[in-house]
Order: C-alpha cells, then structure tokens, then sequence
C-alpha cells in the first residue's frame, strides 16, 4: 500500500526536482532575458502533454565538495510530450543548476531520450543553454559529450533532430548541434564558438564580443552554422514547432498531410508576366514559390545565409515539399560555394526523410573569381550535384529562365535522374549566356566587320532565337514539357501524384563518399 507518508515522500522530491537551482538565480535567468528549461518545455509542448524522466537522476561526483550539493535532474530536464499532436523527445539543459553544465549523468540523460527517440522513430529536439562540460567532473564529462556526438551521428538520417541554442554553447559542446538537422539561435542571449573572445585576442590578436564572433546574427548570417536566428525564446520555440509540422517522424515515414490550400491569389495571377523580357532584369522567385504552392505555407529555411539560394519547406495540396530555388534578386541567382554547400545540405536532409524535391530554376551558373576557386567552388558546387544525384525521393524541376552550363546539369536536371522536368517559354537552356557566348564563338566575324556594333548585334539576335530558349532541350527530351507559368501548380500536383509510390535504389555500397 503506497501509505502517507509515502506519498508525501514522492510529491516532496517531485517539488524539489522542480526548483531547478532555486528562485535567486531562476530570477537572473529572466533578468537576462531567458527562460527556464521548464519554462521553454511548457511553451513547446502541446498543453500538459509533457511526460518527465529522469527527474530524479544526480551527480556522482564528489570532487571539490560537490556531493554536498545534489540537485535532482542534475541540470539537464529530459522526458518526451508532443507538438500539435506529434510525439518528441526532448532535453531542455538549466543553467540554473551547475550553469546547464554537462556532468557525466547530465550525458546519460541525454543518451537516454536519444536512444529511445531512435528506438521509437520520433524525432528529438536539445534546447541548449549551458556552460559545457562540468569543470569539476574532468574527463568524464567529456567521456558524456562524445557519448552524445556519436548518438547524433547514429541518429543522423534515422529521426530529425533539432537543437536551439538558448544560452552559452562553447568549446567542444558546440559539436552537438552541429551533428544535428537545424540549428535554431535566439538574438543577444545565445552564443556559440569553439574558442572565445579572450582566446581570440591572446591568439589572433582580435578584440571582439561574445555576440559578435558566435551570436546568433553572425552565425545566421556569415557561417551558416544557424538556420535560424530568432528575436527572443518564446519567436524561437513557436518556430521549432512550425518546423515540426512539416516533417516526417523518421526515415520510414512519409511527409505528414494537411488540408490542402489554393495559392495566395495575387501571387498566382502574376506568375504569367514575373519574369522580365530583359534577361539581365531580377525578380523575387518567393513570388514564384508563394503562386505555385498552398497559400502561406512556404517555410523559409536559412533565410539569411546565401540568399542567391532559396530552400524551406512548403505544401504542395496539402503535402510537404522541399523546395530549393535560384534567387535572380541576389547575385543574379549564381551558384557559389555558401549556395551550394546550403542547397546541399536542405537536399540531404529532404532526401533521408522522404520529403519530395521541387526546384525552380533560373541560374546563370557559377560564380567567378580567385575567392570561389581558391575557396573550393570545385568541391563545394560537386556537394549540390552529388547530393541531387544521389536523392531518390520524387524530384522535379522548374526551369522558368537561365539554365546555363554546369549549373543547368547541376540543378536537378534530367540526366541526373530527375522525375519530371519542365521549362516556361522564358527558360533560356544553353551553355552560357548570348553575349558571352556570341563573343566567344563568332570573334573573328565581329573584329573583321565593317560594324562590329551591328554584327555582333546581328550575332546575338541568332543565338538568341537558334539556343535561348527551352526547345532545343525539348526537342532531345531533357525536359518533359514546356509549360505556362499559370500550369506549373497542376503539372507538379499531378507529376507528383505519379510519383507516389516511386521506388528507386542506390548501388550497394558501404556509405558514399561524398565530397567535403
Ligand atoms: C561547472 C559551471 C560551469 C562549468 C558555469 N558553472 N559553468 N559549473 N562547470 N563548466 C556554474 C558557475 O560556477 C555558477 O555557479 C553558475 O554555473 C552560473 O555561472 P556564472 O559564471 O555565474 O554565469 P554567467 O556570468 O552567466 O557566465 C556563464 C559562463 C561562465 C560564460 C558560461 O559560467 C563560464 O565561462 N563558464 C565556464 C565555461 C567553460 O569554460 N566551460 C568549459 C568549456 S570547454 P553558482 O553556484 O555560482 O551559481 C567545454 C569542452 C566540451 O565545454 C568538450 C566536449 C568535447
């Protein structure tokens, strides 16, 4: 029989386990900005679903009187609740106890929730706010962080994962949400880098702010280390369960389906004229995006990172996409090694959880000069086409203007196995542009005319008619059809009805070898 004072025992410990680090240093959490660990669960997790475990669990240490202060759950909130109406797993680290700092146990709590979330097919989401591994504990909290990069790596590709950086995330610690699928930040209150500001300046002489060199700005922004960079916890938890709806479970599963929605109506009644007659002219492909899909469904993913590159997710009648998008508005939509590297990554994590691939595809190729080559342009453009040649989930492509040269094989195109591809009657699909080309081959003709002016114009209005168009690739069958923007919806919705059940498989191989 459970007696009195037997409960009375449990609801004690459960209070306890409760309290964090106490009320002066919760007050200085909020003082700073942040919430608790519980408090960013609540906001999470759909109302009262949340399910706690471990919240018993302390330190073993004893090292510099640390067995005098054991505080149940031991800096690290771990249990499993759901996301309109979708299992998680989950790890909300405190900073109220031990600074979220990671002790050997804090470790195995993680490995815990990581291990059933595999077990389980659910994904797992960190939220992180921790001063790394618990000094006192030495080497074993090391042993502990390793314990978690392997079980990303095992996890990569098998459940989502996602991790929001909330607080500090220094050293080592920062490998964590590396391995992971999408790496939310929170502006002016979350940091993260591999050595700080002190040891900048000792080293390279560098005198920066911890925002500065690891905040959320410039990680969302320069490295391309955060998909997202959010204005406070709570804009940052709503997003994390945005980007929940839109996913699969696991690798088994199929893109989650909601209601199906018309395209936002002014988007989808400009479609017919968006791409400008003069080929130098830009134009937003958002537009593009918002007239094809369901209305307000486009979620954009590393929005600030590469901008010549478009990805996010969106619905497609009610079906999640992945959509990948040459930016004519930034850099003329040209290829370099941030857009490559970003395309490669979003096209990789929609091919290992089934989710469907649209391209639209208006890119005048790669990007020149001394930076990009020194810079691997060569390897880093190789990891786009890799990662669209080995993709097997339903692919389709959207040529609405520029498809030249390497970019045109690169950006999801026939011969590389892609489902259905179609152009406008704006797509130019040649090996580079008119005037370059006209230049290059009819040079002689030019500097030998009476006029070179009206030659070379003569010249460029043949190659214009003879390459700059969509026909001659139709004609080789390297795209399906040509279409009218305003059929582009219907096409795609129907292309993909087709490919429902499309089964395709990879050589048998060890793993690939992808080029880093
Ligand atoms: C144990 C820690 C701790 C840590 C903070 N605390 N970090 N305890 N191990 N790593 C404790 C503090 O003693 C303090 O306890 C409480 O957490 C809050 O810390 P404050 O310093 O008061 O907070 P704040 O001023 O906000 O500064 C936060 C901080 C700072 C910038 C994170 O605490 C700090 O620099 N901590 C050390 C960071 C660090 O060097 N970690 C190791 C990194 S290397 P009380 O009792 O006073 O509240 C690493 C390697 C990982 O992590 C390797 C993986 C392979």
């Amino acid at each position: 029989m459970v007696s009195d004072d037997k409960i009375e025992r449990l609801k004690k410990l459960r209070e306890e386990s409760k309290k964090g680090g106490g009320e002066k240093r919760i007050q200085k959490q909020h003082e700073k900005g942040k919430l608790t660990a519980r408090e960013r669960i609540d906001l999470l997790l759909d109302k009262n679903s949340f399910e706690e475990i471990d919240a018993f669990v302390t330190h073993r240490s004893s090292a510099f009187g640390l067995e005098k202060q054991l505080i149940p759950g031991d800096g690290v909130v771990t249990g499993y609740g759901k996301i309109k109406g979708r299992p998680v797993y989950l790890f909300s680290q405190d900073f109220t106890v031990f600074g979220g700092s990671l002790s050997e146990t804090h470790a195995e709590k993680i490995c815990k929730v990581m291990d059933l979330a595999m077990k389980n097919g659910v994904p797992v989401i960190g939220l992180n706010d921790s001063g790394g591994a618990r000094i006192q504990e030495g080497v074993s909290s090391l042993g502990g962080y390793a314990e978690v990069f392997w079980r990303n790596s095992m996890a990569s590709g098998v459940v989502p994962q996602i991790s929001a950086v909330m607080g500090p995330c220094a050293g080592g610690a920062v490998y964590s949400p590396a391995l992971t699928d999408f790496v939310f930040m929170v502006r002016n209150t979350s940091y993260m880098f591999v050595t700080g500001p002190n040891v900048v300046k000792t080293v390279t002489h560098e005198e920066v702010t911890s925002e500065e060199l690891g905040g959320a700005s410039a990680h969302s922004t320069k490295s391309g280390v955060a998909h997202f960079a959010e204005e406070n916890d709570a804009i940052c938890i709503t997003k994390i369960r945005d980007l929940i709806d839109y996913i699969p479970q696991n690798c088994e599963e199929r893109v989650p389906v909601q209601p199906s929605k018309q395209p936002d109506k002014s988007k989808e009644a400009k479609l017919e004229e968006i791409v400008p007659d003069n080929p130098n002219k830009p134009y937003d492909i958002k537009e593009v995006i918002g007239g094809v899909m369901d209305e307000g469904s486009f979620f954009e993913v590393h929005e600030l990172y590469a901008d010549n590159i478009v990805v996010g997710f969106a619905r497609l009648d009610g079906r999640t996409v992945g959509i990948v998008a040459n930016q004519p508005l930034s850099l003329a939509g040209v290829l370099d090694i941030d857009a490559s590297i970003k395309g490669a990554r979003f096209v990789r994590f929609c091919d290992a959880f089934n989710i469907p691939l649209v391209v639209f595809e208006d890119v005048p190729g790669f990007l020149p000069g001394t930076d990009q080559e020194w810079g691997g342009i060569i390897k880093h453009g190789a990891k786009l086409l890799y990662a669209f040649c080995e993709a097997t989930v339903p692919k389709m492509t959207v040529i609405t203007r520029k498809a030249y040269g390497g970019a045109y094989d690169v950006m999801n195109s026939k011969h590389i196995r892609a489902d259905y591809n179609v152009a406008w009657p704006t797509a130019e699909i040649a090996v580079m542009g008119t005037k370059g080309a006209v230049e290059i081959i009819f040079r002689k003709e030019i500097t030998q005319a009476d006029d070179p002016g009206k030659k070379q114009q003569e010249l460029e209005n043949r190659y214009n008619s003879e390459f700059a168009n969509p026909y001659r690739a139709a004609s080789r069958g390297f795209i399906d059809d040509i279409i009218l923007p305003s059929e582009t919806r219907q096409k795609l919705i129907r292309a993909f009805e087709l490919c429902e059940n499309k089964v395709d498989h990879l050589p048998k191989k060890k793993h690939d070898n992808l080029p880093l």
